[in-house]
């Protein structure tokens, strides 16, 4: 038992800030800090921590509390465990009572496993230092690979003789039960699991064992190189990495992280200075890995071996880690070599040269291999610009995305246009899947509660304001568009998300325009050679605004266009608009061809445009052209005013927190807008 006066000093001692930043990459607020919270899946930081207070807060999910609540929830630890982390953490010597049978009993299940396991991992790390069959047949073999005596303590490196139950036999007598070690995989039918093998430990983020891998000694073919410990209480291997424990600290400071594939190359990297490193463990990745990683940084470096497994093993899982909005990117290696490998060979210097040399962003390394492989196959090259346009979907910043399409276009000679509506078309795929497992996850829950959902309780507002944001401006979003939902948010009672749209600055007029002009000319070309039309050109680049049309029959009939162009491949003709079921769509047809083309009043002004009320076939592209961008123009000003009131209203209530964000907003919308004003000017001057 850990004394009364122990846990007051741990207690006194430990700061919010310190022990959560060991888990979290926190930034800082004004007098908070922020970041992802580690309790949800989140991409942008609404977890809150208050050294003042000396609490942590959620926003997104409702937790909080105080630094030992922290790690009771986080690693799962009991209260006593969490009083020696942070008495580990701050050097703290803990005055114990007598450690009892009692005191054990008194122990978690969870507790009482992890503790068996760093039985384990000490006994595996005496038979490799302190037996004379571990110096001769292990510890050589460690030596023989380089890796020192440093490494081999950090990542608790070991031997699992050949006997039929060493661990066993001591673990009993250590008064762990064979049940326990059954449990953790180290035993199997009264034998031990691992045997004749060299020792590799997996750690959890709190540096404790939750697992093994044991590496065959002999060069036997037969048996696996690698056993691992079966996924267990406390070893779920989804969501683990092998090295974070270890590698978390540079990781974070670098604000990048390598991973590799096998446990040796992470120690090999980390001994020669290279830290930031784990190992996937040669399985592909996972939504859990790849929230792990977001924990501590969104920049991820793959080094991957330098053969075709190799390079196949980089395509694979990625786009788990680009559809968690992290920026990836790799290193394949020279032919033949792993990274242990290559490291022992050539030294730091001339490998950490390397990575700098041969780093490829991960889209454009896709795009090579993809390319590479389908050579002059003009099927083969249409498959892989489809792949390619899918996992440019999976990006969700709009302007990460905008600066690929522009050199995607570029690289793969093919209209941007063209790849905007591909991409478009994979956005909306993707999307109809989230929906569909949304749906599944919706039918699960349902069954499992009985039918009955009650909505999530209020989250409270403490020091921080908590107010809500409007639904277009929620980074956060696990839709990227650019497809919007469709509409305003629904307003949402007491909340200041709720307040309608200005109808004074409708856009009515312009959204009719834009229809008039699907309907009109939606159906010729608008790039031939690609077999791109008016309408594919238009839809396509409108999508991400759809969801701030001010009249929903326009929005529909955007939509309904759109998904005639991904349903049947062509630009409905003006046939299809007349003799449509809706009545609403067959209205505007009739609108569209009686009356005459009429640009918005201002814009001539206001863009300082000489736009011809009627517009010439020869133009139309242009025209088009010209057409979209003020559109686009307009709708972002537009989102530009709505914002700046906000950060208005933030600034005055002092809501540092919302001002933040707003503010990245207008600069997004700034850069948008500035774009797009260039583009505006090339076009004025084309003409
Ligand atoms: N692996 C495994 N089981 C196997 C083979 C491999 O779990 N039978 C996992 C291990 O995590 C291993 C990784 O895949 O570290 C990469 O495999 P490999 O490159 O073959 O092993 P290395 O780690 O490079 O090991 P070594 O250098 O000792 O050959
Ligand atoms: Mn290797």
């Amino acid at each position: 038992m850990i004394t009364e006066e122990s846990v007051r000093e741990v207690i006194d001692s430990a700061r919010v800030e310190d022990v959560v930043g060991d888990f979290v990459n926190l930034r800082r607020r004004g007098n908070n800090y922020s970041g992802l919270c580690p309790f949800h899946n989140e991409k942008t930081p609404s977890f809150n921590v208050n050294p003042a207070r000396n609490i942590y807060k959620c926003f997104g999910c409702g937790v909080g509390g105080d630094p030992v609540k922290f790690l009771m929830e986080l690693e799962q630890l009991s209260f006593p465990d969490a009083i020696r982390w942070i008495a580990r953490k701050y050097n703290i010597k803990l005055e114990e009572t007598e450690v009892s049978e009692e005191v054990r009993a008194e122990l978690q299940e969870r507790d009482s496993l992890l503790i068996a396991n760093d039985f384990a991992r000490k006994y595996y790390a005496e038979q490799l230092l302190d037996t004379d069959e571990g110096k001769s047949i292990a510890l050589s073999y460690f030596r023989a690979r380089g890796f020192r005596k440093e490494a081999i303590e950090t990542f608790g490196l070991g031997y699992a003789p050949n006997q039929r139950d060493g661990l066993l036999q001591a673990a009993t007598a250590a008064g762990f039960g064979e049940d326990q070690l059954e449990k953790l995989g180290l035993v199997r039918n009264g034998r031990d699991f691992f045997r004749d093998r060299v020792m590799f430990t997996i750690h959890n983020l709190a540096g404790k064992p939750i697992a093994f891998a044991g590496r065959i000694l002999k060069k036997d073919v037969k048996a696996p190189k690698y056993i691992n410990s079966p996924e267990t209480e406390v070893y779920h291997k989804s969501d683990v990495l092998y090295g974070m424990y270890q590698a978390r600290q540079a990781v974070r400071k670098l604000d990048n992280i390598f991973m590799v594939e096998g446990y040796t190359d992470v120690i090999s990297l980390y001994q020669s200075g290279i830290r930031n490193v784990v190992a996937t463990s040669g399985t592909s990745l996972t939504a859990g890995q790849a929230k792990l990683v977001k924990r501590f940084t969104e920049n991820v470096t793959l080094l991957y071996d330098g053969d075709k497994a190799g390079v196949k093993a980089a395509l694979r899982g990625v786009d788990v880690l680009l559809s968690a909005d992290l920026n990836v990117r790799v290193v394949v290696l020279p032919e033949g070599k792993d990274p242990d490998g290559y490291m022992q060979e050539v030294g730091v210097t001339v490998f950490e040269q390397y990575l700098t040399d041969a780093r490829k962003d991960f889209l454009f390394f896709k795009a090579d291999i993809l390319l590479e492989e389908a050579g002059d196959d003009v099927a083969a090259r249409s498959a892989a610009i489809r792949d390619i346009s899918s996992t440019l979907a999976l990006v969700t910043d709009p302007l990460k995305r905008a600066g690929y399409l522009q050199q995607f276009s570029a690289k793969l000679g093919i209209d941007e246009s063209l790849l905007v509506g591909l991409v478009n078309g994979a956005i909306a795929d993707h999307r109809s899947e989230r929906k569909k497992a949304a749906e599944r996850e919706q039918r699960r829950q349902a069954r499992s509660s009985g039918g009955t959902s009650a909505p999530p309780p209020p989250t409270s507002e403490d020091d921080w304001g908590g107010l809500s944001e409007p639904a277009w401006l929620d980074t956060s979003s696990d839709d990227p568009g650019p497809v919007a939902a469709g509409g305003a948010p629904p307003p949402v009672a007491g909340s200041p998300a709720a307040e309608p749209r200005q109808p004074e600055i409708g856009h009515g007029h312009q959204e009719q325009h834009f229809v008039h002009l699907l309907v009109r000319d939606g159906h010729k070309w608008y790039d031939e050679p690609t077999k791109t039309t008016i309408a594919g050109f238009l839809t396509a680049n409108v999508a991400d605004l759809l969801g701030d049309f001010d009249v929903a029959t326009y929005r529909e009939a955007v939509e309904q266009v759109t998904d005639h162009l991904r349903s049947t491949g062509g630009a409905p003709d003006p046939d299809w608009y007349t003799r449509h079921a809706d009545e609403r769509i067959r209205q505007l047809a009739t609108e569209a061809v009686t009356s005459p083309y009429t640009y918005s009043p201002n814009w001539q002004e206001k863009y300082g445009l000489r736009l011809s009320q009627k517009m010439p076939d020869e133009n139309q592209r242009l025209a088009a052209e010209l057409f979209l961008r003020i559109f686009r123009m307009e709708k972002i000003e537009r989102k530009g005013k709505e914002n700046t009131l906000l950060i208005a209203r933030y600034q005055r209530e002092g809501n540092f927190e919302k001002l933040k964000t707003h503010m990245k907003v207008q600069m997004k919308l700034d850069e948008m807008r500035i774009s797009l004003a260039k583009e505006l000017g090339t076009v004025v001057l084309s003409r």
